[in-house]
């Protein structure tokens, strides 16, 4: 196994020679050290099969299935399924369109991923990828006027203003959906700057996708901080040149495994898709 950094690029390291099957616990843990302190590794010609994928995601800590059923594999369920492509039988699997929007993967529940492993199985031909932003990085290059409004505040994360709806919600009242999102999926707070358990860094917790407020400690709503921590992150740039927005493309035979506590990323889809289909399995590292 060998790990080198991405060519010209701030985050990410590939690996080559790395074998899912034999893998040891030596190799894992290695892996897992350059994934916290590079955000990002592209492990290159990997040929695995939905349950060798989920083996993988065993190897490397306690896979948590999604809470949606509509996203799962019809034979692995704790495969994650994006997908704009229909099958023969005009029968839709897993979901289209996910993730166009900035997020990090489970931020709006209690105990969010900690490791994100994509394995795109259909590739497009062009505008493949997904962006990233670091937000460890980006809570460092903060002014120190803004770092001093963060400290004791809170943010509150939501899933409500991207669910998506599913082929058997449709002619149900927007309400009730509404109502079921709230019941199953609370808004959750947390603090806006946390530590990250392995490198110590601090992490700015927010994303324009799923943070619905930040408040003050005695609860005072902070919707001018929220727009400004937004705006100096990167998140609002819709030219996606800002210097904290990265981009990382992949090939077929890549997976990408990235330090979810860390990053925040969306999806990179057109107007006029080509057929993309990935599968994701999500991880608790400890
Ligand atoms: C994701 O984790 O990529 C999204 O939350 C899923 C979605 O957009 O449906
Ligand atoms: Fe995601």
């Amino acid at each position: 196994m060998k790990i080198s950094p991405q060519d010209g690029k701030a985050l990410g390291v590939v690996v080559e020679g790395f074998d899912a099957n034999t893998a040891t616990a030596q190799d894992i843990a290695e892996l897992k050290k350059a994934v916290y302190t590079s955000k990002i590794a592209v492990l290159k010609n990997q040929h695995l099969d939905p349950e060798e994928f989920l083996g993988l995601g065993k190897k490397m800590g306690e896979v948590a299935e999604y809470y949606e059923p509509v996203y799962h594999h019809p034979k692995v369920k704790e495969v994650f399924v994006s997908s704009n492509v229909k099958e023969d039988d005009g029968k839709q699997v897993g979901v289209p369109k996910t993730g166009k929007f900035w997020h990090s993967d489970y931020q709006f529940m209690p105990r969010p991923f900690d490791l994100t492993l994509i394995y795109p199985q259909v590739v497009p031909s062009r505008n493949r990828g997904t962006f990233f932003i670091n937000m460890a990085d980006a809570y460092q290059s903060l002014s120190e006027d803004l770092k001093l409004a963060v400290k004791g505040t809170t943010a509150t994360h939501s899933v409500l203003r991207y669910f998506k709806i599913r082929p058997d919600d449709v002619y149900r009242p927007i309400s009730e959906i509404i109502d079921e999102v709230n019941g199953k999926t609370p808004p959750v707070v947390s603090p806006t700057a946390v530590e990250h358990p392995h490198t110590g860094e601090t992490v700015l917790y927010i994303s324009e996708g799923f943070t619905m407020s930040v408040q003050d400690a005695d609860g005072t709503s902070r919707p001018d901080l929220l727009q400004e921590l937004l705006e100096a992150t990167g998140q609002l740039d819709r030219t996606y040149e800002h210097e904290n927005i990265h981009l990382q493309t992949f090939e077929k035979g890549d997976m990408l495994v990235w330090d979810n506590r860390s990053l925040i990323h969306r999806a990179l889809h057109t107007a006029t898709p080509e057929p993309a289909v990935s599968y994701r399995v999500t991880v608790y590292d400890d």
